[in-house]
């Protein structure tokens, strides 16, 4: 049995941090279980690290479904969250419950995440027994409505809005909360007032849990990191270094020699 959304609540309440990562594919997955990485997120940032889209607006939820479908074969310890990609709940509960089944019935996922303040949406999942996760601040899926990927939360006002969206979000039933892009001292504030985990992305480091997207983690992105990104590998330069080796030693009749070919 893989992490359960329980755990994630006691670790709360014993003060026990964790991290959280993107992944997409089987081999990732695979990788990221082994190295203990408690919760696989199935981002809709697919769209962007992957399928090479400028934003998340574009991508489909059964292509969503069809990564979370390799994801699960690959991780096995992990609780994996499927992320319900633009407007794949924002028209109707009833379609993004349908929705959002679709990642437990045939994703091979145990949770659900969406964007945004709709409680009334969280309570029907949980109604019927769909894990979900919360996301506030920067939420990329509105970046047209923001003008941008910026910092929110900034004035008096828009935090205690978040604060207030945080609370309700957390009534509802939510089991934890991602927290992207807002001041520190604000995350820090809803750590504080809310008795499910918070994970941030740019939101500082008194956030309970830390999600990055893996892309940026292992350096296979080109796009310049944003400034609370840090790449812990440069898994891009090793893939140009080595295909370029590899066009080298064809083009001068290197490879393959004579260890690698059979007799
Ligand atoms: O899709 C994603 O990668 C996310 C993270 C940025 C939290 O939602």
């Amino acid at each position: 049995m893989s992490l359960t959304v329980q755990d994630l609540r006691a670790w709360k309440s014993e003060g026990r941090r964790f991290a959280m990562l993107t992944a997409w594919d089987y081999p990732v997955a695979r990788f990221l279980d082994q190295a203990g990485v408690p919760v696989i997120l199935v981002g809709d940032t697919l769209a962007e690290n992957v399928l090479g889209f400028s934003t998340t607006l574009p991508v489909t939820m059964d292509a969503m479904v069809h990564h979370c479908q390799a994801v699960a074969r690959g991780a096995t310890n992990a609780l994996i969250v499927g992320d319900l990609p633009f407007l794949s709940y924002q028209a109707s509960v009833e379609e993004g419950v349908r929705n959002a089944g679709r990642y437990l019935k045939e994703g091979g996922a145990q949770a659900v995440k969406f964007e945004g303040p709709l409680p009334e949406f969280a309570s029907a999942l949980t109604r019927v027994g769909i894990p979900v996760m919360g996301h506030l601040g920067l939420t990329p899926q509105s970046v047209h409505q923001m003008g941008g990927y910026r910092v929110q939360g900034k004035t008096e006002e828009s935090a205690l809005r978040l604060i207030d969206h945080a609370r309700e979000l957390e009534e509802a039933g939510v089991f934890a909360l991602v927290l992207e892009g807002v001041p520190r001292e604000l995350a820090k504030e809803v750590t504080q007032k809310l008795s499910v985990p918070t994970i941030g992305i740019g939101a500082g480091p008194d956030c309970d849990g830390q999600v990055l997207v893996t892309t940026d983690l292992i350096g296979l992105s080109e796009r310049k990191l944003a400034k609370f990104a840090k790449a812990y590998a440069n898994v891009g330069e090793d893939i140009r270094r080595a295909a370029e080796e590899f066009r080298r030693e064809v083009e001068g009749g290197l490879f393959p020699d004579d260890e690698h070919s059979y007799h």
